[in-house]
């Protein structure tokens, strides 16, 4: 028996049961990835113990030598992944990151321009219900009513009228690559700074599998737990220019002492990244997310974009007349785990929704392939085609958990 087990019996089965789900079930949710064995004995090492506010070398505590070799390591092999002419590792979250440049170059009240959320936009991009909607003056670019692709015209015409500071870019329900360098051109027309938050498709730019935004934008944010397969945190990139003004609003600005066991793990899922089998990995992603896009599509399924360049893409649920919600919780009940998500032109609230947001990062790290995905699109047809028939939804549920068994992870 582990002390854990013995000392605190609850919270160890809650991780044996959390460990079991992710073992058992198929998990298409494309912001999750299952991180390595390694990266998780960092994650749990003593690093959790140091105080170390500051940078490595100029500490305001003692004691810090090995938690700076831990962070020199991280910074290096980031800079190294995305040529990046300064990097912060140290944002405990993806919102951090992105809220560390906004403090580094806004003041309240100036204007932002960034992505709708309703048409795949993330919270930290503006919402009102978030930090930046209350503290900006914000406008929204969305995507085209046809093509459902980033409508360059209204970015253009939107920051000609607003004249923002800084325009965001990066979403997070959007399936196809993102053009920086158009968003660059209208940047510089109205006198604007440029970000790009790929916390989703990160692991796809390091391997060159998805437009790179470092030569187009002055900062670039990144979560590290999604296609970087990396522990829970972010990342925050620059250029050399604004690396001091943002190093100093991650810390002292915006946070206290860096969780140097969650920076140590980021240092060895970078590692992980610069190996030459991620670029094996991060193409299978995308061949897999084809793969069930397509074959979902070949169901009568409607694909948001008609498919994807990425790791994620949305089903637009509105012609087979069932709401995402009903989606999620009847493919929970068969052991398909996804989340419910608002498409282009949405008409329900965000906790209904008319679609579903699906993603391979997790099943394709437990090795699954295009045969696997077929299978997979085939039990979410059959699960949405009926979504009240619960004797239908356990047989899928024990075909998953037999899959699933093929391909284990942590057991
Ligand atoms: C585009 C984008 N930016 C930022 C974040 C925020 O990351 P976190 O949940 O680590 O704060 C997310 C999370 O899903 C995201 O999709």
């Amino acid at each position: 028996m582990t002390k854990l087990a013995s000392f605190d019996p609850e919270i160890y089965k809650s991780i044996q049961s959390e460990t079991e789900r992710l073992e058992t079930t198929i998990e298409l949710i494309p912001s999750e990835n299952l991180v390595s064995p390694t990266v998780l004995e960092a994650l749990g090492s003593v690093m959790t113990v140091k105080y170390a506010e500051g940078y490595p070398g100029k500490r305001y505590y003692g004691g810090c030598e090995f938690v700076d070799q831990a962070e020199e390591l991280a910074r290096e092999r980031l800079k190294q992944i995305f040529k990046a002419e300064h990097v912060n590792v140290q944002p405990h979250s993806g919102s951090q990151a992105n809220m560390a440049v906004y403090f580094s170059i806004l003041k309240p009240g100036d204007a932002i321009l960034g992505m709708d959320l309703k048409h795949g936009g993330h919270l930290t991009h503006g919402s009102p219900v978030n930090f930046t909607g209350q503290l900006y003056n914000v406008a929204f670019y969305g995507v085209d009513p046809e093509t459902e692709r980033i409508d360059f015209d209204l970015v253009k015409q939107i920051a000609h009228q607003h004249k923002p500071k800084l325009i965001v870019t990066g979403a997070s329900a959007y399936a196809r690559d993102i053009d920086f360098k158009q968003f660059r051109t209208i940047a510089d027309e109205v006198g604007a700074l440029l970000m790009a938050d790929i916390a989703h498709p990160a692991g796809l730019v390091a391997k060159g599998l998805h437009s790179d935004p470092v030569p187009h934008c002055h900062f670039v944010t990144s979560t590290t737990h999604k296609t970087l397969r990396g522990p829970r945190g972010g990342i925050a990139m620059c250029k050399q220019e604004f690396a001091k003004a943002l190093d100093k609003i991650v810390f002292p600005g915006i946070q206290g002492g860096p969780l140097m066991h969650v920076i140590a793990a980021k240092a060895v899922a970078f590692k992980e990244v610069l190996q030459p089998e991620f670029k094996t990995y991060a193409e299978q992603i995308v061949k897999n997310c084809r793969t069930l896009a397509k074959s979902l599509s070949e169901s009568s399924f409607r694909i948001v974009t008609g498919g994807t360049d990425t790791h994620l893409f949305l089903i637009d649920l509105t012609e087979k007349g069932i709401t995402g919600k009903e989606a999620e919780d009847a493919l929970g009940r068969a052991g398909i785990t996804v989340n419910k998500n608002t498409i282009p032109r949405e008409t329900r609230s965000p906790f209904i929704t008319s679609g579903i947001r699906l993603g391979t990062p997790c099943v394709t790290t437990r090795g699954m392939k295009e045969k696997e995905m077929q299978q997979i699109a085939q039990w979410i047809a059959d699960t949405l085609k009926d979504i009240n028939n619960t004797q239908r939804q356990s047989s899928i549920q024990s075909e998953v958990r037999k899959l699933c068994q093929r391909f284990p992870f942590y057991s």
